[in-house]
């Protein structure tokens, strides 16, 4: 995965996108898989993929961490030695998590109260954060919402409501513990989960595809930079994953969910640990090269340019 890399307009590119997840929704249909094909020759593993230790020392936020995916990643950051703090609304889911997370690893986890749409409300939660444990190493930006809706019944309140959460929440979090880490000479690795419409668009979910995009121009642009400040962005963008927050809002039936699988050449839906694992690997030192990744446009001009290149 490439680093650094100088895109067409000069600047840095600045994604590092998901891999098999992300790859396997783009090939939608495409390759006449049926269902459950794949999935049988190779069942997902849901252990922890990096050596136990590999996040010893390390302090990790991740917002929306009571539920989903954001609790799967953190069962796995503390699994590997992490000190993890999850923040959002509501308490008591954070608490229980927290404990049952805590009490299964033996490493602290902090639960932390704030709604990341309120910059006063996340500045206090970084004060806190760093009474407990110090600011992170590790920040991942997970927490979202979403309603599926046709978009000429969305009011202005439902595009603000979900504009606030994704983009502002997340820029929000990231400016704030980003100057905090700058004055403190700290670098840190941050983490976007998007999604994989967050480039294509989608219909009946538009708030939340342009506040992804938002999300994802946001972290291009930092990647950029604040990469001298020892800062890596990187953006995972999960393919269809049963989540009870994310199923229960946009697919209430159950409907699309066979027809979406149907759609999957690997014939079945993510796991959350699969993104947990990944998630672990981009945020890991493992993955301290990666910032950023090259766009198929930027592919084709560094192609040319190199194809141009004599006697090499
Ligand atoms: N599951 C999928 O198929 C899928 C696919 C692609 C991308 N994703 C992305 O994966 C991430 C996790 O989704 P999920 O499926 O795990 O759903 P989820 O369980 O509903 O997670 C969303 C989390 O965000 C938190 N949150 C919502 N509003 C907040 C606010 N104002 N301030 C702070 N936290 C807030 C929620 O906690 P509180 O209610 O306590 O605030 C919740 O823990 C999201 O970014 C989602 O877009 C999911």
């Amino acid at each position: 995965m490439a680093a650094r890399v100088v895109g067409r307009t000069g600047r840095l590119a600045a994604v590092v996108r998901s891999s098999a997840v992300r790859l396997q929704s783009r090939l939608h249909g495409s390759t006449g898989l049926r269902s459950g094909s794949q999935a049988n020759f190779f069942p997902p593993l849901e252990d922890a993929m990096l050596p136990s230790g590999s996040f010893n020392n390390r302090m990790a936020l991740i917002t929306g961490g009571g539920t989903g995916l954001g609790r799967a990643m953190t069962a796995t950051l503390s699994q590997l030695g992490a000190q993890c703090i999850i923040a959002s609304r509501k308490l008591d889911v954070l608490q229980r998590t927290a404990e049952e997370i805590s009490s299964q690893t033996g490493n602290k986890v902090h639960a932390v109260q704030c709604d990341v749409r309120d910059p006063q409300a996340v500045s206090q939660c970084v004060d806190q954060i760093e009474a407990l444990t110090g600011l992170p190493d590790v920040i991942i930006n997970n927490a979202a919402g979403n309603f599926v809706c046709p978009s000429e019944r969305l009011s202005p309140n439902a595009w603000k409501t979900i504009t606030d959460i994704v983009l502002n929440g997340t820029a929000f979090v990231t400016l704030e513990l980003g100057k905090r880490l700058i004055q403190n000479q700290k670098g840190a690795s941050f983490l976007a989960i998007t999604t994989i419409y967050a480039e294509s668009g989608s219909g009946f979910v538009v708030p939340s595809a342009s506040a992804k995009a938002g999300v994802e121009a946001l972290y291009k642009s930092l990647a950029a930079e604040w990469g001298r400040y020892g800062h890596r962005f990187n953006i995972i963008q999960p393919g269809p994953i049963r989540t009870k927050g994310a199923f229960s809002r946009l697919d209430p039936t159950g409907a699309f969910e066979k027809a979406m699988i149907d759609r999957i050449p690997t014939g079945r839906l993510g796991t959350p640990a699969e993104i947990a694992n990944l998630a672990a690997y981009v945020s890991s030192n493992y993955a301290s090269w990666m910032s950023g990744a090259v766009t198929p446009d930027q592919w084709k001009l560094l192609e040319a340019m190199i194809r141009k290149t004599k006697g090499s």
